[in-house]
């Protein structure tokens, strides 16, 4: 079949599409365990042979070599004679001890308890099951707070997250023209803080309690001054706290369904002064006849999947959808900006 993403394979190349997707959750399972075990980390200090990988990190070491040996294949690692590996630009990518990486992201994509909600896929097509909460017995949220390691993880994946696009970001928007912007469901922080550090204006982050207790020390790494950013911890459904003038959202609202996100919206109206902004950080769904794949290679259609399998409700939504539900809250969109990488900037006034 001929669509807009696949013009006219051979029957040969088709072949070798199933079989990539077929793979790919091999692929992403042995990226998991050797980004887990810390060999990418091992590897960037120098090349080592598969029998000192596995006496470092406990492992099997015949295993070990099957796993490396397809990361070689992969281009992720390359092998040299005597079991040898190295470092490549893609492991590179993956090296999770210095500062939040695609490794963490990596991680967290792909850890058990994700592993485990995908299972639940079909099943939730049938019934109302949230899949990750059918899977693990709790919210995505709960589950971050309860285990240190996926919490830990997450926070650094988001992370990463936004110091991939931040740049790109500030390029395009100027958030100078704020006195003060909050950042709502904004994380260790990593984004109001490049946004004040850029554009001199005041912040103000807004996250769940034991997301913003990490939120000191890492605001503290970017070097900020004290005051740059006031932490207010809360629940966005309770109140959303007044003093700024715009708010941010970065992939926030698209975790919840129309009917939590309306509630959220209205609680920022309540928090925004008349001339106040909203401006929505996000990849949109394209719709059809769009090219699929952001410029930094992310699928918004497929990342629906993942939000749909971990959060009740949790959609990515096209750019339309996305002005419906704000126009349901009073916001009108005064513009959108695309950044060159997966996020784009959808900004909201309060209108006259
Ligand atoms: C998908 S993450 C996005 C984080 C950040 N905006 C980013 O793009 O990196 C969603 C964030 O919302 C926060 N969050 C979830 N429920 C919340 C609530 N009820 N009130 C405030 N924040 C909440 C989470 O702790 C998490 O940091």
């Amino acid at each position: 079949m001929q669509t807009a993403s696949n013009p006219a394979l051979s029957t040969i190349e088709a072949k070798k599409k199933v079989f990539g997707m077929i793979q790919a959750f091999w692929e992403s399972q042995c990226v998991y365990v050797a980004t887990r075990l810390g060999i990418f980390n091992l590897l960037q200090e120098k090349s080592q042979s598969v029998e000192t990988l596995a006496a470092t990190t406990s492992t099997n070491v015949e295993k070990l070599y099957v796993i490396l040996r397809a990361l070689g294949h992969l281009g992720v690692l390359q092998e040299a004679p005597g079991r040898v590996f190295g470092a490549t630009e893609l492991s590179a990518l993956l090296v999770t001890n210095a500062g939040p990486s695609m490794g963490h992201f990596a991680m967290h994509i792909t850890e058990p308890c994700q592993w485990d909600a995908w299972k639940e896929l079909e099943n939730c097509l049938h019934t109302d099951v949230v899949p990750f909460e059918q899977a693990n017995g709790k919210s995505v949220y709960e589950f971050t707070r309860d285990n240190p390691w996926s919490g830990d993880t997450f926070i650094n994946a988001m992370s990463f997250l936004t110091n991939h696009a931040v740049d790109a970001l500030l390029e395009v928007y100027d958030f100078s023209q704020f006195g003060t912007v909050m950042d709502v469901g904004g994380g260790q922080g990593g984004l109001i803080a490049s946004i004040v550090k850029k554009s001199g204006c005041k912040g103000i982050l807004f996250d769940v309690p034991y997301v913003t207790q990490t939120a000191i020390a890492y605001l503290e790494k970017q070097g900020l001054d004290v005051d740059a950013v006031q932490i207010i911890s809360g629940d966005v459904f309770a109140e959303v706290p007044s003093g700024a003038d715009a708010i941010v959202m970065k992939y926030f609202i698209s975790a919840w369904n129309d009917e939590d996100a309306i509630k959220i919206l209205n609680n920022c109206k309540k928090a925004l002064p008349k001339h106040g902004k909203i401006v929505l950080l996000q990849a949109f769904v394209p719709d059809l006849g769009e090219p699929p794949e952001s410029p930094d290679g992310i699928l918004p259609g497929l990342f629906a999947v993942q939000i749909m399998v971990a959060v009740p409700g949790g959609a990515w939504r096209t750019q339309q959808q996305f002005k419906d539900l704000f126009e349901k809250c009073g916001f009108q969109l005064e513009k959108v900006v695309p950044t060159g990488t997966n996020l784009s900037a959808m900004e909201f006034g309060l209108g006259a």
